[in-house]
C-alpha cells in the first residue's frame, strides 16, 4: 500500500507526500469515485474560521473539496457540524481523517484517506455519534476509500486515542465546550431534576421529576414535555456523574430519535456561571441545529 504519512505537524504532510510520489507513480488509477473539477482545482489557504481543519497542520487546501464542495462558504457550514466530534476525542486521528475530505492537502491530484484509517476512526467515532443518534453518514462509508492506491494515513492509525478517553457516557461531559457542542445536537431544552435511572438492554432510561420547566421546547409538544421519559443510548455502563445526583437541577437537552427522546446533555443548573449563561443564551438564540450531519 502507498501511503501518504499526514502527521499533525505542519506541511510535513506535503514534503511527505512529494517524497514518496514520483512521476511514474503518480497516475491516478482509483477509479470508484469519480472526481470532477467543475473550473479546474484551486488551491486556497485554509481560512482561520474554518475551525474544523484550521489548525490540521497543514495551510493550503484543495477546492472544490473531496465530498464536492465548489466554495469555501460551503466548505465552512458542512464542516462546523463536525466539530464537536473532533472535541470528543474519540480517535487521534478524526480531524486528519475529515480534513482529508473537507479540506483535502493541496496536491496536484485529489488524493482520498485510506480506508482503514476511515474504519479505524469510524469504529472508535461512530458509537459516539450513535448516542447522540446520528448513524454515521454514507458519505463517510469506509468502503469507498482505497484499500491499495495511494491514499492518506497517520502513524496513529491503529492506535484509538484511548489513553485519554474515559468511559464517559459522550453526552455527559461535563466542560462547557461540551454543552454548546450538545446544545447543538438538540431540539428541545428543559430544567428539571432526574427522579430515577434504570436500565434497559443497552441503553438507560432516564424518569424525570413532575416538575420540568421548558427552556425550549422546539418540535417537543407541550403535552409530551409533561410525560417526557428520555434515554441514554448505549449508556449502560458508562460513567454519567450527573444521573447519580437526584438532587440537583439540571440543564436537560435531547432530541427525537425515531420514537424515542434520546438524551444528548445534561449539566448542573448554575445561574451563578458565566459560562452557563452563554450557553442558555445561545440556546434560545440557537442557529446551530444539526450537527454531525447535514
Ligand atoms: C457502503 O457502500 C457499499 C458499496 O457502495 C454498500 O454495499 C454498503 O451497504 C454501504 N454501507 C453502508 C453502511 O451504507
Ligand atoms: C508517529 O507519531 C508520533 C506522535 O505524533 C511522532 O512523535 C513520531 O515521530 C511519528 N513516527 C513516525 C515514524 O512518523
Amino acid at each position: 500500500m502507498r501511503t501518504i504519512c499526514a502527521p499533525k505537524l505542519l506541511w510535513l504532510a506535503l514534503l511527505c507526500a512529494a517524497s514518496s510520489l514520483r512521476a511514474s507513480e503518480y497516475e491516478y488509477s482509483w477509479k470508484d469515485i469519480v472526481y470532477t473539477y467543475g473550473k479546474g482545482p484551486q488551491c486556497v489557504p485554509i481560512p482561520e474560521d474554518l475551525q474544523l481543519c484550521y489548525s490540521v497542520g497543514y495551510s493550503q487546501m484543495i477546492l472544490p473539496n473531496l465530498l464536492g464542495h465548489d466554495t469555501l462558504q460551503e466548505v465552512k457550514q458542512q464542516a462546523s457540524s463536525w466539530v464537536p466530534l473532533v472535541h470528543k476525542h474519540c480517535h487521534a486521528d478524526t480531524q486528519v481523517f475529515l480534513c482529508s475530505l473537507f479540506a483535502p492537502v493541496c496536491l496536484a491530484r485529489p488524493v482520498y484517506p485510506c480506508r482503514k484509517m476511515c474504519e479505524s476512526v469510524r469504529d472508535s467515532c461512530a458509537p459516539i455519534m450513535e448516542a447522540f443518534g446520528f448513524p454515521w453518514p454514507e458519505m463517510l462509508n469506509c468502503s469507498k476509500f482505497p484499500v491499495d492506491e495511494l491514499c492518506i494515513a497517520t502513524n496513529m492509525t491503529d492506535k484509538p486515542e484511548s489513553s485519554d478517553y474515559t468511559p464517559l457516557c459522550p453526552v455527559c461531559d461535563r466542560g462547557m465546550t461540551h454543552i454548546l457542542d450538545q446544545i447543538c445536537v438538540s431540539e428541545f431544552a428543559i430544567k428539571t431534576r432526574i427522579k430515577e435511572v434504570q436500565k434497559e438492554g443497552r441503553d438507560r432510561k432516564v424518569m424525570l421529576e413532575k416538575r420540568r420547566r421548558q427552556v425550549r421546547l422546539g418540535n417537543l409538544k407541550k403535552e409530551k414535555m409533561k410525560k417526557l421519559v428520555l434515554y441514554l443510548k448505549n449508556g449502560v455502563d458508562c460513567l454519567c456523574q450527573p444521573l447519580e445526583h437526584l438532587d440537583t437541577s439540571y440543564l436537560i437537552v435531547g432530541r427525537k430519535v425515531e420514537k424515542r427522546y434520546l438524551l444528548t446533555g445534561i449539566h448542573k443548573w448554575d445561574k451563578s456561571s458565566k459560562e452557563f449563561k452563554k450557553a442558555l443564551k445561545k440556546l434560545e438564540s440557537k442557529n446551530c441545529h444539526d450537527t454531525f450531519l447535514k
